[in-house]
């Protein structure tokens, strides 16, 4: 490959380095575009715009393909343990076993929350969003922690957020159904420990479900990280100004939380609800999504700005609904619902044109049902999933040196013009 780019623009050649990555990758280096040309790139939605070099997530739209460094989503998804992954994302490799021992331990004796912060919840109105409660109290973390700036401490700041952000997110969930919360307690593992607080009564025994905890290990293991989609851009943005790790993370949580982006979870079990009490009458729905421009309406969990073919994990997620179902004994009509709205999507010309298959929020919603999760923290549960990437990717960007976040625009507002005092308006 050429290892470089020539330009013609008003009459001169310029030459920009070209440059490609591990997995064939290939890029433009415009570095300094402006300084030589004095002339931006415009790109809405940065649809062509590689913000960074990373060495953390590989993926590959037209293929279908997913790996965390270097490992393949579907061995991870079949034999990795969640925390194993987040080890491997953070940290670059796979842990021993001694180093996983140290890790989850470490994990475990960091679970409890300030008192203080505890308090903050009643501060919440009782049906407040989960989202809104956990962006919150994430970005309150940085004010329990005085010492968040000490590049030092780095680690025992990523220890706190993977081992509180499930005792938050589940203590949300408490406060919203009027119940107590429950304390995290260290006999138990990272996934046992959420299902207990999220569930566990005070007035009768809860045991914790291997199926389910088999279940949701797969999940968080694929929503851990997926490069530089919305909410892990904003987090490296923010990170990019030297802020803080808890308040870089609450602003990727905030991303996060729209409908386009993990809200879309949300909105799918929504959607395929709104269609049960409709009739059940699918193709009304695949009409009205072809029509979005008239009717405004979306089919949630379908498309993606990278997957083109297929989103291997929802191909995953899709095989785990018909196993945790059938194991749980759960018969959801929404199920088939969901099947019945793929097959007709799948065959209609104008999602085949537009290659527009189902995402990773399609099929994850029905699982999260089945387990009991209420359909309001299902963005909390892809939230807790992502936290090992964004803190990867947030950990990258400082060990990178990586500049502030600073993109361009093109003015199309008012050319100068005289004040007008406000007599005169
Ligand atoms: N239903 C109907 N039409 C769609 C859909 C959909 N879900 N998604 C895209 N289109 C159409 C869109 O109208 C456009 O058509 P046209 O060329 O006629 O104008 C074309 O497909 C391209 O769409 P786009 O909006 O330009 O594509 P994008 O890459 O900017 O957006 C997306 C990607 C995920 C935001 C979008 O597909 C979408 O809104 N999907 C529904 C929300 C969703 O499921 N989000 C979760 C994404 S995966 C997990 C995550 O990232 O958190």
């Amino acid at each position: 490959m050429a290892n470089s780019a020539d330009l013609t623009v008003d009459g001169k050649t310029y030459s920009f380095p070209t440059l490609e990555g591990t997995e064939n990758e290939k890029a433009f280096d415009i570095s300094n575009l402006r300084d030589q040309t004095g002339y931006v790139t415009l790109d809405r939605g940065y649809k062509n715009t590689g913000a960074t070099k990373s060495a953390i997530t590989f993926l590959d739209g037209e293929k279908g393909i997913l790996q965390y460094r270097g490992y393949s989503i579907e061995d991870l998804a079949a034999k990795a343990s969640f925390l194993g992954v987040a080890y491997l994302l953070i940290y670059g490799e796979l842990p021993t076993q001694t180093q996983y021992d140290k890790f989850e331990s470490d994990i475990r004796h960091h679970t409890m929350v300030n008192e203080d912060m505890r308090k903050i919840f009643d501060g919440f109105p009782v049906d407040a969003h989960p989202m809104g409660v956990l962006s919150s109290l994430v970005s309150a973390m940085s004010a329990f922690y005085p010492d968040v700036n000490d590049e030092d401490n780095t680690d025992l700041h990523i220890i706190r957020l993977l081992a509180k952000l499930p005792t938050i997110a589940t203590w949300s969930y408490k406060r919203s159904k009027g119940h107590p919360m429950n304390y995290p307690q260290n006999k138990l593992d990272y996934i046992q420990n959420f299902l207990n607080m999220m569930f566990a009564l005070p007035v009768e025994d809860y045991t914790v479900d291997p199926v389910v905890v088999e279940a949701l290990n797969v999940l968080l293991i694929l929503h851990a990280d997926h490069e530089q989609n919305c909410s892990t851009s904003t987090v490296r943005l923010v990170g990019s100004s030297q802020a803080n790790i808890y308040s870089s993370i609450s602003a990727g949580v905030s991303a996060l939380w729209g409908p386009l982006h993990g809200g879309a979870n949300q909105e799918v079990i929504e959607m395929l609800e709104n269609i049960k009490a409709d009739g059940g009458d699918v193709s009304k729905y695949v009409e009205m999504a072809k029509n979005a421009k008239s009717t405004g309406f979306r089919l949630y969990g379908f498309g993606h700005r990278v997957y083109k073919n297929f989103d291997p994990r929802a191909k995953i997620i899709k095989k785990a609904a018909d196993d945790v179902l059938s194991k749980l004994g759960v018969n959801d009509p929404i199920l088939d619902i969901a099947k019945g709205l793929e097959e007709a999507a799948l065959n209609d010309d104008y999602f085949v044109s537009r290659k527009l298959y189902p995402n990773v929020d399609f099929y994850s919603g029905i699982i999260y049902r089945a387990l009991g999760i209420p359909t309001n923290m299902f963005t909390v549960m892809f939230a807790i999933g992502r936290l090992p990437g964004w803190i990867a990717q947030w950990k990258e960007m400082r060990e990178n040196k990586e500049p502030i976040g600073r993109p361009r625009q093109i003015y199309t507002g008012p050319t100068h013009r005289e004040f007008v005092p406000v007599e005169k308006r």
